[in-house]
């Protein structure tokens, strides 16, 4: 893949994060993500490949755009898959609440699992931790060999939980452990790119969240050099039947984050409200200021990109 194509996208999560931020705080989830996903799908054939969508906004009779399985892109360049949520954190942004961001994992054909739009349960680290996590561990097997390979005791260690009541044993097994926790909202992308960032107080992510959102966060921890592990989590046997139509037999199967997104993998986000990553779109009387991140896994270069809009010579806004 050609790496200035990260450049290409990030200007597509870059639009999505603008259009939403507008709305933000409105109370209107539906409206913010419409705006996200409008602006998304617009700005995607600006940028020449030959994309298909397999994790998006749903399935084709359930979602109008950015659907599984929707062409995206000028059609001219290379195959690619895209994994994207244009606005992830919808609740968040509709509150103007913390760490909403636009997002995109891009892999060549064939790379990306094609994850039915169920739960996950989770477990994600950074570098420190690669190899020494096994989801069917216990909560505590994990802790403790996270403070072995951190070289500091569980007590040190802070694992990022969603808020959900479906948590509740394991927040429990975690405070047994001794290990502080951070619950978090919403926004399981943001807290497992966290666990890479040695300045962000969180080193574990445990927890059920959306399948789609765990493919799009391998992706990110494959160019930051963490560990990802998922199990898909069907809540009935519709999902069930989603998972088997997609090929995935196994619903016991441990995927590893080499299943979850393999080969070269670009990823871009850019913040929609400020988070523990990315700052939130400031509007300006000329404008908006963005902030956004541009990874590969190829290079491992993780890029910090601060955008000044000019919307005098951006018709669009
Ligand atoms: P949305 O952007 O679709 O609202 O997802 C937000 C999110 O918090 C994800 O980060 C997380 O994976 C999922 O929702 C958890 O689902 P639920 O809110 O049903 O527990």
């Amino acid at each position: 893949m050609n790496r200035n194509l990260a450049l290409e996208f990030v200007r597509v999560t870059e639009m999505a994060a603008i259009a939403s931020a507008r709305l933000m705080g409105r109370g209107d989830e539906k409206a913010a993500d419409q705006a996200a996903v409008d602006a998304m799908r617009a700005m995607l054939d600006s940028v020449d490949c030959d994309a298909t969508v397999v994790i998006g906004e749903g399935e084709r009779d359930e979602a109008p755009m950015l659907y599984i399985g929707e062409k995206v892109g000028s059609g001219n360049g290379p195959e690619l898959e895209i994994a994207l949520d244009p606005l992830e954190g919808t609740t968040v942004c509709a509150v103007g609440g913390y760490n909403s961001i636009s997002v995109m994992a891009i892999a060549e054909k064939g790379c990306l699992l094609n994850a039915p739009d169920t739960y996950m349960q989770k477990i994600a680290v950074g570098k420190e931790g690669k190899g020494c996590i096994n989801i069917n561990d216990s909560a505590s097997e994990n802790l403790r060999r996270l403070a072995e390979a951190k070289k500091c005791r569980v007590q040190d260690l802070t694992a990022v939980i969603l808020d959900r009541p479906r948590h509740k044993d394991l927040i429990e097994e975690v405070r047994r452990a001794g290990a502080r926790i951070q619950l978090i909202g919403d926004g399981d992308v943001s807290a497992a790119i966290a666990c890479c960032n040695p300045n962000s107080g969180v080193d574990i992510l445990f927890g059920i969240g959306g399948a789609p959102e765990g493919v799009i966060a391998a992706a990110a921890l494959r160019c930051m050099g963490g560990d990802f592990q998922g199990v898909l989590k069907p809540r009935n046997e519709e999902e069930v039947e989603r998972a088997l139509k997609m090929g995935i037999k196994d619903m016991n199967k441990v995927f590893s984050i080499e299943e979850l997104a393999s080969g070269h993998v670009m990823f871009v986000a850019t913040g929609v409200t400020s988070g523990s990553f990315l700052r939130g779109v400031q509007f300006k009387p000329w404008g908006a200021i963005t902030h956004s991140l541009v990874m590969r896994s190829q290079s491992g270069t993780i890029r910090h990109i601060e955008a000044e809009h000019h919307f005098d010579t951006k018709p669009r806004y």
